[in-house]
């Protein structure tokens, strides 16, 4: 296991791998927000679409193939709905960017909207939040 980057991932008595320690977790996560912040926030350019929150275009192309993609899973590839409610723009009409971003960063308890704190920083939630607002553009 020794410098196996998934070595907080052990095996339990039963030969079951379980998730680490939720101390570990939490430096994992720490570690990775970080990672994010540092990412983001270092070639803050021009965002693509001219939206409030400005990204560096590569992020905000990684976050479109990501929402596509991961959120999709949930919300419709399209947005327009699946397990998780529809995340287009007339469905989401009026609400505020800050309750949309707070959804995505700490999910909604009890049910299957997970936290994305972890692994998006608050300027992607809230680029995330906007740009559902305004139609989420195509990653192509
Ligand atoms: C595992 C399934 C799942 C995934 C993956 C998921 N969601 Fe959700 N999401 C849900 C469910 C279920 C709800 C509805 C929760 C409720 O009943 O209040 C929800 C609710 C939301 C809401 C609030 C919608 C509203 O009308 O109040 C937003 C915004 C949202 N999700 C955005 C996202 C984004 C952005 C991602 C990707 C970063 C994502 N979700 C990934 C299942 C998911």
């Amino acid at each position: 296991m020794e410098g196996n980057p998934f070595s907080g991932v052990v095996p339990g008595d039963d030969g079951e791998y379980r998730l680490p320690h939720p101390f570990k977790l939490g430096l994992l996560a720490a570690a990775m927000v970080a990672l994010t912040l540092a990412v983001t926030l270092a070639p803050a350019a021009e965002g693509i679409g001219g939206e409030k929150v400005a990204l560096a275009p590569a992020r905000a192309l990684e976050l479109m193939r990501f929402v596509r993609h991961d959120c999709g899973s949930c919300h419709g590839l399209t947005l327009a709905g699946g397990l998780g409610p529809a995340l287009l723009p007339h469905a989401l009409r009026g609400r505020p960017v800050a309750d949309l971003k707070s959804v995505i960063l700490d999910g909604r308890h009890g049910t299957a909207m997970p936290p994305w704190s972890p692994i998006l920083s608050e300027a992607d939630a809230a680029w995330i939040a906007e740009r559902l607002l305004a139609g989420f553009p195509d990653a192509r």
